[in-house]
């Protein structure tokens, strides 16, 4: 008994000597760290996470609140969560230095923790979270070409075809009673048309919703933001979600596994290849000494988790941007309208001619970032504005707040396409979301021209507009671990991407998945049709819009723009001109998307209709 008493008293010594050796430990890395500007910590050990913690029950977006330190505290700013200490940096001159560089990898903590997704493989060493220098260009050298414009060129088909069918799914579920989310027709198209162009796989997301495959895909970014929630792993309530996310990773990997072999079978038999991401791949494979299965599929996976919902985020934040700024639409309309007329299938020359439209996409990142920011790690010490950082740190970089700070855009809240002017004087490192230097993103003009077909189609046959009375707040649905807090923003900008695409009503209740429309056919004389109102932006931070309240029977002005009318001709059969009507309902967030579709001869541009009905 004694000697159980003695033992017991002397492990709690020992606990006691440990947690006090921890407390001088933690009290050390405060003082290497305590010049550097920073919000007063709300506790000894956790630092700021209690903030965050608060934050994240409210759901509310950490950018946010980084953007309200800045206002504060300059920037360069110390976070801290235990004895880690992060230092986020909201400077040009930090941004440069550090991103501009190979010299300062990806952070090990944030990238290490996607390797695997609940213990099956997932992204692995591929070229998103590779950390070693050597090994990553080796990679990325291999991979070039696939994304080289040349080559871009030759996807402009496959741009086409799926925004077409997008297009078709749009029309389809104007019944008036039919829900659906944009977000998802969104995600649907950008996912056929990677795994089309990446791999050669006809996925039919759009045709069929209920095939494996992009329910896999769907599972993973699930899995993506229920990781961060600490000790999921334990819940037992999660069990399910956990087994299936470990399904679908490994369905993934299958698939990934059978592309490869079937294409490596035809590389043997000398067909015919196509240049795309997947023979490039190979490829490089070839090249090695030793073959390395395990990472072609990590690149396999890695392809479809970051090629695919940025795009989508991206495309449904413009939408409802534009839905806000009626003005801003009816320019950008016109744009289409003057370059694409009734065109169907848009060609590359034509994309160099949509200026305003990339504007518009720009300014779009600006505010919504579908990747908010990136971490990277410093093995030495540097002094950025004056601020000398220590040697062994986290440096965290947002795209977000810098893009919402006045020091670097004025009126930063302002949605203003003209910032983006040829004229207009470039950003000046405070504007990337496509990351920068030598692991900025790979598919940015794969991205690029993605989304403009798809815009472009969009804006040719459709009109949107909000339901009156809606709030906007961009939301983080992931519960942030309470170890890494402030890291997991960087973790990865990919599990971001679903998060900052949500849009919700300002409510504390969890908000549902994403944004539900239904989609109404009417036919309405466009001379009916009229424009209204103006959205102004909040002025909070997170940009809160409240829309006009619409007034009964007006759509929106149906291109307004009217251009050079051809004679009438003789068009015998005649046309019609059908309006649609697009409803949003959903209590996170909804909007009104007028659509036109056209069943014309196709020599008639757009414009040509409205002046003919008016
Ligand atoms: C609007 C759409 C997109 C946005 C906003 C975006 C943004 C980004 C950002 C910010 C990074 C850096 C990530 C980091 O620092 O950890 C990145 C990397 C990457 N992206 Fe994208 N991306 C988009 C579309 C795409 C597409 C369509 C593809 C594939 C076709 C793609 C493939 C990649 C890859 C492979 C990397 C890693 C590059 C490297 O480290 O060498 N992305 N992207
Ligand atoms: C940084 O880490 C390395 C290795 O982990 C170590 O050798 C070095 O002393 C550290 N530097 C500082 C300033 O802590």
């Amino acid at each position: 008994m004694a000697v159980l008493g003695g033992l017991l008293l002397l492990l709690a010594l020992l606990l006691l000597l440990v947690a006090g050796l921890y407390c001088c430990y933690v009290r050390r890395v405060h003082a290497a760290y305590d010049h550097i500007p920073g919000a007063p910590r709300e506790s000894f050990l956790l630092g700021h996470l209690p903030i965050f913690w608060r934050m994240m029950k409210k759901q509310e977006f950490l950018h946010d609140l980084f953007l309200e330190w800045t206002k504060k505290y300059g920037p360069i700013i110390r976070v801290n969560a235990f004895h880690r200490v992060s230092v986020l940096i909201l400077s040009p001159e930090g941004v440069k230095e550090f991103l501009m560089s190979p010299e300062y990898p990806k952070d090990r903590l944030v990238y290490g923790r996607i390797f695997n997704l609940f213990g099956v493989r997932f992204l692995g060493n591929g070229l998103v979270t590779d950390r070693n220098y050597e090994h990553w260009h080796k990679q990325r050298k291999v991979m070039d070409p696939a994304f080289s414009r040349t080559y871009l060129i030759g996807v402009m088909e496959t741009f086409n075809e799926k925004a077409e069918e997008l297009m078709e799914k749009l029309e389809e579920k104007a019944d008036g009673k039919t829900e659906f989310s944009m977000l998802t027709m969104m995600s649907r198209v950008t996912l056929d048309v990677i795994a089309k162009v990446a791999f050669g796989l006809e996925l039919n997301a759009l045709r069929d919703d209920r095939t494996p495959f992009p329910h896999a895909v769907t599972m993973i970014m699930k899995g993506m933001t229920e990781m961060r929630i600490p000790f999921v792993k334990y819940m037992p309530g999660k069990q399910k979600m956990i087994k299936e996310v470990q399904e679908s990773v490994r369905l993934l990997r299958r698939v990934g596994k059978e592309c490869i072999e079937k294409r490596r079978e035809a590389i043997q038999s000398e067909k015919e290849m196509p240049t795309d991401i997947l023979t490039q791949i190979l490829k490089g494979d070839a090249l090695e000494e030793t073959r390395d299965d395990e990472n072609i599929l990590d690149n396999f996976i890695t392809f479809f988790v970051a090629g695919h919902e940025t795009t989508a985020n991206q495309l449904s934040f413009t939408v409802m941007a534009l839905s806000q700024h009626p003005e801003i639409m009816e320019r950008v309309q016109a744009e289409v309208d003057e370059v694409l007329g009734a065109k169907r299938d848009i060609e590359y020359e034509d994309l160099g001619k949509l200026k305003y439209l990339s504007q518009v996409l720009k300014e779009s990142m600006r505010l919504y970032p579908p990747v908010p920011g990136t971490v990277r790690w410093t093995g030495k010490e540097t002094v950025i504005e004056g601020v000398r950082i220590p040697a062994n740190t986290t440096l965290l970089f947002s795209t977000y707040v810098m893009g919402r700070m006045e020091r670097y855009f004025t009126d930063p809240l302002c949605f203003n396409p003209d910032r983006f002017r040829k004229d207009a004087p470039k950003p000046y490192y405070s504007y990337f979301p496509f990351s920068l230097g030598p692991r900025s993103c790979i598919g940015q003009v794969f991205a690029q021209m993605e989304a403009k077909v798809v815009m472009a189609k969009l804006l040719q046959r459709f009109e949107f507009q909000l339901v009156p009375g809606q709030c906007f707040k961009l939301l983080d649905t992931g519960t942030l671990r309470p170890l890494d807090g402030v890291m997991s923003d960087g973790k990865l900008s990919l599990a971001m991407h679903r998060a900052a695409a949500l849009f919700s009503p300002e409510v504390t209740e969890r908000p549902s998945a994403a944004a539900s429309c239904t989609l109404q056919r009417r036919t309405v004389s466009p001379c009916s049709l009229s424009q209204t109102h103006r959205c102004p932006l909040g002025s909070q931070p997170g940009a809160q819009v409240r829309a006009a309240p619409r007034r009964e029977g007006t759509h929106g002005k149906v291109h307004s723009q009217i251009l050079a009318v051809p004679e009438p001709s003789p068009c015998s059969d005649g046309w019609q001109l059908q309006v649609s009507l697009i409803r949003a309902v959903n209590s996170a967030y909804s909007f009104w998307i007028v659509a036109q579709s056209f069943h014309v001869c196709e020599e008639f541009p757009v414009g040509f209709l409205s002046s003919f009905l008016c």
